[in-house]
């Protein structure tokens, strides 16, 4: 059976489509392997970088085949009922693997270990040690615990917490696009999400950890940089909220607040020719100023994930968003003014949630044709325990209609996305090359600044090239180019 699968991950959101990411075949000579599954989103693909990067300190290099490993792994997701029991099924099948091997070390990292905490000891034997996702400093303790026979838990959350200092190990990488974590948690208690609780209170990243990462990523021949976080449009920082940052600023450092437009233009300035994006925004805090700073840039791509969950009102307030459709269209509206019609968007929906009415999804179908949406994320509600909606509403839409409103979401979806992409036929567009294409070694798969996938002939350029094309075909999911130009002048 293919268990392993090499998954070509591009967004966050797509992370979360997808099934799950594993590591690769390093060997710089350490002596035991570690294997790692990880699941959910982006910011679980970064960590698994981050603990990858831990454990080699502690004599581990990564292995792609769970079977040679001394250590496997698994950075789970509890977004959505589903998603857990994909780990739950994954812990099962390793089961056969731990009797043929039962020195092997099994931890289960990531929000469903924060979640479930010790519990998952009890429910699921096989299972050595739980580790969520604050605590990824204490794994060498604890799998060197593990390997004398003692289980161990580490589910601390910190307020502290960014792992700035650890310099992640690149993953799956296709050395041109990588992922910073710029901040990590989330204060913002929409009442369907789990992610509060897994994941703890917000923190941001010091600005000059950021920058020095992406210059280092752009001396390594990267072009593109996604700087990440559930709401990266709260991104605060300042010398004085981090006490450990005051003692350790270094002379001539800046000490205002370094706000999230400020952080886009330090890291766009690292170079002309890195890319930045950045995802998730808030619709509550996407600010003039960010939309200021992307239009100023060339190198920040005009692309915007903006997940609006409901077109209704009343919908939005249950979901504790704390903006209305009018405000969500408000932004949009921000977004075409400054950044014009080229600005992708994006979005995320959930289907059904508690006491939604047959109107109140219509909402939502209109709110789509307006905006006219790029892609989107679309989900039916799950319900998950311990989240403001789970105590207060009744998860009472049946799951039919909860289904049929979704394939309502996802047709819309499709036929605005065709639409959309009929809009680039024609245009001349600057793409970054990323690698070959999936269907065909004779194609090259690139990115618009947009954020949607061409495709070109691979003749002429290569992976890491920049190259400038006229679209000359379109489907509802790609845009297909042809080369005008390789690597023109873009400084
Ligand atoms: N921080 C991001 C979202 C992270 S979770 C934001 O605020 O936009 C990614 C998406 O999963 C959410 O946008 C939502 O659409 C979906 N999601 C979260 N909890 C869910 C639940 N309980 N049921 C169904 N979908 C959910
Ligand atoms: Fe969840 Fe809302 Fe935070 Fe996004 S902003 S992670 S949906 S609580
Ligand atoms: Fe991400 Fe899933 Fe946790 S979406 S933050 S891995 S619950």
């Amino acid at each position: 059976m293919d268990l392993i699968k090499d998954i070509d991950i591009i967004s966050a959101e797509e992370a979360q489509a997808c099934d799950f990411k594993t590591t690769v075949d390093e060997n710089t000579g350490k002596s035991k392997r570690l294997y790692i599954e990880s699941y959910g989103c982006q910011m679980n693909f970064s960590d698994s970088e981050i603990v990858a990067s831990i454990m080699k300190e502690n004599g581990f290099d990564t292995t792609s085949d769970f079977e040679q490993a001394d250590v496997i792994f698994l950075n789970t997701c509890s977004i959505r009922e589903k998603a857990e029991q994909t780990v739950r099924k994954r812990l099962s099948q390793f089961n056969q693997v731990k009797k043929n091997k039962p020195e092997l070390t099994i931890g289960v990292l990531g929000c469903m270990a924060e979640r479930l905490k010790e519990n998952l000891l009890q429910e699921e034997k096989i299972v050595d040690v739980v580790v969520g996702p604050d605590a990824y400093r204490d794994l060498p303790n604890l799998v060197s615990a593990a390997e004398d026979g003692q289980k161990g838990v580490n589910t601390f959350l910190s307020r502290e917490e960014t792992y700035a200092d650890i310099a992640p190990v690149r993953l799956n990488s296709n050395g041109v696009t990588a992922f910073i974590s710029i901040m990590r948690g989330c204060d913002n208690m929409c009442s369907f999400c789990v992610v509060p609780f897994t994941r703890g209170r917000e923190r941001s990243r010091a600005p000059h950890s950021i920058v020095a990462e992406a210059l280092d990523l752009f001396e390594r021949g990267y072009r593109e940089v996604t700087l990440l976080g559930q709401n990266v449009d709260s991104y605060k920082w300042s010398p004085e909220e981090n006490n450990k940052a005051r003692l350790n600023k270094k002379e001539g450092e800046v000490s205002e607040v370094v706000n999230f437009a400020h952080l886009l233009e330090m890291v766009a300035k690292v170079s002309p020719l890195l890319r930045v994006r950045f995802s998730t925004s808030h619709p509550k805090d996407i600010t003039d100023e960010v939309l200021y700073t992307m239009r100023k840039y060339d190198n920040i791509c005009k692309y915007i994930h903006l997940p609006v969950q409901s077109g209704n009102s009343r919908v939005l307030e249950l979901m504790n968003r704390t903006y209305d459709r009018e405000w969500y269209l408000d932004r949009v509206a921000a977004i075409r003014r400054i950044l014009g019609d080229e600005c992708g968007i994006s979005s995320d929906m959930i289907a059904g949630f508690c006491t939604e009415t047959e109107e109140e999804h219509q909402d939502t179908l209109t709110l789509m044709d307006i905006v006219k949406y790029d892609f989107s994320y679309m989900f039916f509600y799950s319900e998950r325990p311990g989240t403001l909606a789970a105590k207060k509403f009744e998860d009472d839409i049946p799951l039919e209609i909860k289904k049929r409103r979704l394939a309502e979401i996802i047709e819309k979806q499709n036929s605005l996305s065709y639409e959309r992409n009929q809009l680039d036929l024609g245009q001349e567009q600057l793409i970054l090359i990323e690698g070959t294409a999936k269907k065909s070694d004779q194609q090259l798969k690139g990115r618009n600044s947009a954020n949607k996938v061409v495709i070109i002939p691979a003749d002429r350029a290569k992976k890491g090239d920049y190259v400038k094309v006229r679209i000359t075909d379109v489907s509802q999911a790609t845009l297909f180019g042809e080369v005008l130009e390789v690597n023109p002048a873009l400084a």
